[in-house]
């Protein structure tokens, strides 16, 4: 987020800059002598200085940190609420001890309120009392629960989302009360109401220049949990925080637009983890064009954009222990290539690198949490456009594996990253489990809609545990079938493998493939095309991206893979 210092900066730069260009455009070559070396000579030194000189956004963004000027959160007790207070109340308009001594002075207003509005405390509904006689408080928000018993985390969560969705738009403080019929809430109940307030106030509006009143955010707001032991939760909220940066960075990451977010700059971004004990590494073009990735470097060669591979690495588990290793889809932007896509919504192919995303989002969260963990992130970072020197369909690439593939569409290309990515992996780290992640087909969005990811995998285990850390955070995953009969549609005349297997079947036999450079490692595919972007608005998601994956996999290292 640009502050307000930061936007004064960018001002001040920016008349350097034109101070630093107007000589030059006194030379700038007129049309009449035109000279073409010479107008790309002008050309280039403006560019330059404009490169010296102008702290383009994203630059800025990355100096005041990852996190856009987050809401401020704190944890007081339950006496003497502030600003907005949001309540929760459970059929039949049972409340908690603590609430129920707070609104002690409207007296039975709040019942009187209720029975004209119909609400009972059933679970999703609301009831808002503004500026209540006898509080000094501008607004009453009590949200029904139902029956507390019913509840899960994710529920919590969500309900953390839908509180801070009542707390108007202008409010400068709030207080929620995290308290149900039964008394105060656990520590990490609390962590969960919070993560759940945070994700819903994330926005997106690095480019926005002018805010419109309705943009404002509570982002502004101090938003209080007002809890039995502020100590504890506050404890329990610093781990449930890293979770939330780490899908926060996931979510700004997939917004950013592909001429500000190339695999470069990608690159860049992720290594500034390492302030946080991550190891990153980034290889180069040369690099990989040793190690023989002849796949992923195809998919990339038609773009100005250097392609990118990066690894990181936490090593917060036992020494020597075999890590669990991540592998993100990074398409930059995918415009098809040379079998381009059409142009009707292109532009939303600029968060074809969510996979990539969610790989460094949890990365970040693991890393910040500390987990007692030894993990792999790794994301091959491409931009795949058409050029005279982009691959062409029936051009044949060789991968690190040796294996051969065969190009019959170039718009399949997150495969072709990903072979080449998978295989370094296995290969380097001889990983516990791989999980990849990509936005791979269209064909998983037929099949699943936008509410769950399609799972392949080769181990009924891993599967198993994804699809429960699914159903507890609520990002969950279908598993799809493999096997040989599709194996065999992407057998090739001229090479190995093609590329694509026809218009059946597109996401498993896109699955297919990628499990050809596998091996036997235990291993699962999600394909989040449907999930990661675009999806329908949730209480606690209203941004385009949605961060998918970042919750699923950190539950599931949690709940299985710490010492
Ligand atoms: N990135 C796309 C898949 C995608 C589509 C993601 C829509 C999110 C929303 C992928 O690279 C692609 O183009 N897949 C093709 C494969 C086909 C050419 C075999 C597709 O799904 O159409
Ligand atoms: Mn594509
Ligand atoms: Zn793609």
């Amino acid at each position: 987020m640009l502050s307000q210092s930061g936007l004064a900066k960018a001002k001040l730069l920016n008349m350097h800059t034109k101070a630093l260009i107007r000589p030059f455009d006194k030379w700038r070559p007129k049309p009449a002598s035109f000279k073409p070396e010479l107008l790309a000579l002008h050309d280039v030194a403006v560019q330059f200085i404009t490169w010296l000189t102008v702290p383009t956004a994203q630059t800025l963004a990355a100096k005041d940190g990852f996190m856009p000027a987050a809401l401020k959160l704190g944890f007081t007790p339950f006496a003497r609420p502030r600003g907005v207070l949001v309540v929760f109340c459970e059929d039949n308009l049972k409340l908690g001890a603590a609430t129920q001594r707070a609104l002690a002075p409207i007296g039975d207003l709040l019942r009187r309120a209720a029975a004209a509005d119909r609400f009972t405390g059933k679970s999703g509904s609301s009831l808002e009392i503004v500026a209540p006689g006898g509080l000094n408080l501008p607004r009453l928000v009590v949200i029904g629960i139902g029956k507390e018993g019913d509840l899960t985390p994710r529920d919590i969560v969500k309900l953390g989302g839908m509180a801070l969705g009542k707390v108007p738009v202008a409010t400068t403080n709030a207080t929620i009360f995290a308290e149900f019929a039964s008394g105060p809430l656990k520590a990490a109940q609390i962590a969960d109401l919070v993560l759940g307030a945070r994700l819903r106030s994330y926005t997106f509006d690095l480019y926005k220049t002018k805010r419109k009143d309705e943009d404002e955010r509570p982002g502004k707001a101090q938003v209080d949990f007002a809890c039995a032991n502020p100590a504890a939760a506050e404890k329990a909220w610093a781990r449930a925080a890293a979770i939330a940066d780490g899908v926060v960075l996931a979510r700004d990451l997939v917004n950013e637009p592909a001429n500000v977010l190339y695999p470069g700059e990608f690159a860049r971004r992720v290594s500034g983890l390492t302030k946080l004990g991550l190891g990153v590494e980034v290889l180069d073009v040369a690099a990989m064009r040793r190690l023989g990735m002849g796949a992923l470097l195809g998919v990339g060669q038609g773009s100005a954009h250097e392609s990118k591979l990066v690894v990181m690495r936490w090593n917060g588990g036992k020494r020597g222990s075999d890590p669990v290793a991540f592998i993100g889809k990074g398409v930059c932007f995918d415009s098809g290539g040379i079998s381009i896509k059409p142009a009707a919504g292109m532009e939303d192919m600029k968060g074809d690198m969510a996979g990539a995303a969610c790989v460094v989002g949890l990365m970040r969260a693991l890393a910040m949490r500390k987990a007692k963990v030894n993990a792999v992130g790794a994301i091959g970072l491409v931009e795949n456009m058409p050029d005279g020197k982009a691959q062409r369909p029936g051009d044949i690439v060789k991968t690190m594996s040796g294996q051969t593939i065969e190009i019959i569409n170039t718009d399949a290309e997150g495969r072709l990253v990903l072979a080449d990515v998978l295989h370094y992996v296995n290969k380097r780290f001889k990983p516990k489990f791989m999980i990849n992640l990509a936005t791979l087909t269209g064909a998983i969005i037929v099949a699943l809609g936008q509410e769950y990811a399609g799972m392949f995998s080769n181990d009924d285990k891993l599967a198993e545990r994804l699809a429960t850390a699914g159903d507890a955070t609520g990002e969950r995953v279908w598993r799809m079938p493999l096997g040989p009969e599709y194996d065999k549609m992407i057998d090739s005349k001229f090479a190995d493998m093609k590329n694509t297997g026809g218009r059946w079947g597109g996401a498993i036999t896109a699955a297919q493939l990628l499990q050809r450079f596998v091996n036997k490692t235990p291993w699962a595919h999600l394909d989040i095309a449907g999930t990661a972007m675009g999806s329908p608005q949730t209480d606690i998601n209203k941004s385009w991206a949605s961060g998918w994956g970042v919750r699923l996999l950190e539950r599931l290292v949690e709940d299985h893979y710490e010492r």
